[in-house]
């Protein structure tokens, strides 16, 4: 068997949270090409979107793997090393612990990982996005595998019409449950509608029993208990011969839907697909990017990437997204452009609450009260 991991972390971006720098890219390439040497890894490549290291990875070790996970949390240890010469912002922010134990989880950066048998060709995809959150996938991923208005293979291809089982995770409780679609559809929606709690973590195929695409699931915030960096998560989809085809698996995209993330984790704004040179947020520290990166895989080896966002095709996407960038952010401090309060990444209602307490009075004295105050010169005039 063979498995597909995408591992990433932000470890220090260069300008603010915008990009990566090239020396902390060089860092991570070094490590890849020695771990390949080692023959730890079948092969990998380095790739980043705004301000996250992303590692793309083939090996057969399998899914949370001690040797994998430790490699790439040595790996960012080494690109926060860099970041610190460079002075660059938020070095090691997503290492929340000092020691590695086990594998990744709970210790900071995101990981999406896929275990397969290669197919005779297995055209893959490889999503990566900046300044959202892993709930950002509940869209695109019920359109690809669920929506005939999407995906025609849903109804005319005969490996595809009994449908996919979509595997959800409540971030809140930790729990997951399976739906069986498309005869619980609507219940799937229920749950994934409200990303910011239920988000699809795996989609299998009902008729091949082949899975067909990992997401990456930690919230940072949940885990540090603190606002600590969005989680900018990643997603691997395998296409083709059964599964969703490359078209139907970049179709969602074309709609610049909107997303939690952008400027300090804290605003709706709408979800750009872009090519890999564009994927540097600056306005308003957004608006959030997805990049596609498609590879073959081939006797463990990772054919490409091919950059399949750069394709003028998502032009109307990218203006779209421009177009509802202006009218969300004329919301200025008012939802829905600011996420509800329960999920602002940065508050100051903790404090203010402490600070006024003693100011509220119950609405049933507001009329004792507005009388208390008014001006008694009116009358004796
Ligand atoms: C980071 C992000 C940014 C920051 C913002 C403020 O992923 O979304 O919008 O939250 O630039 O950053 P600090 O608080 O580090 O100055
Ligand atoms: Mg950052
Ligand atoms: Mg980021």
């Amino acid at each position: 068997m063979t498995t597909l991991s995408i591992i990433k972390a932000d470890t220090g971006g260069f300008v603010g949270h915008s990009a990566v720098h090239p020396d902390m890219l060089a860092t991570a390439q070094d490590w890849l090409r020695t771990a390949i040497g080692d023959r730890l890894l079948l092969d990998g490549k380095v790739a980043s979107c705004g301000d996250d290291i992303s590692l793309i990875m083939i090996h057969e070790h399998g899914p949370d793997s001690e040797n994998i996970h430790e490699f790439a949390w040595n790996t960012f240890r080494a690109t926060t090393q860099v970041a610190k010469r460079l002075g660059l912002y938020g070095a090691g922010q997503d290492l929340l612990s000092d020691a590695f134990s086990g594998n990744l989880r709970g210790l900071g950066p995101g990981y999406a990982e896929l275990e397969f048998t290669e197919r005779p060709s297995e055209p893959v995809i490889c999503f990566l996005a900046d300044k959202t959150e892993p709930g950002a996938w509940n869209l695109p991923l019920y359109k690809m595998f669920a929506d005939p208005f999407n995906t025609p293979g849903l109804v005319i291809d005969e490996k595809m019409h009994a449908g996919f089982c979509f595997e959800v995770y409540d971030l809140y409780e930790e729990k997951r449950i399976n739906f069986d679609c498309p005869a619980e559809l609507y219940d799937l929606l229920m749950f994934i509608g409200a990303p910011a709690r239920y988000v699809v973590h795996a989609v299998e195929s009902k008729t091949l029993s082949e899975q067909g695409a990992a997401t990456s699931t930690q919230r940072l915030s949940l885990i540090a208990g603190k606002y600590v960096g969005k989680d900018d998560p990643v997603l691997i989809v395998r296409c083709q011969s059964g599964l969703p085809a490359v078209g139907e698996v970049l179709e969602p995209f074309s709609f610049a839907y909107t997303v939690a993330g952008a400027m300090r984790g804290s605003h709706h704004a709408p979800f750009m697909p872009v090519s890999v040179e564009h994927a540097h947020p600056s306005r308003f520290d957004g608006p959030p990017r997805v990049v596609a990166l498609g590879f073959q895989v081939h006797d463990g080896t990772l054919l490409g990437p091919r950059d399949l966002f750069a394709d003028p095709a998502f032009d109307r996407a990218r203006d779209q997204a421009n177009t509802a960038m202006d009218y969300l952010r004329r919301h200025g401090p008012f939802e829905p452009h600011r996420l509800p309060l329960e999920d602002l990444e940065y508050t100051t209602m903790r404090a203010l609450e402490k600070r006024i307490a003693e100011r509220w009075q119950p609405m049933a004295d507001a009329a004792a009260v507005s009388l208390a105050t008014e001006p008694t010169s009116a009358t004796t005039v």
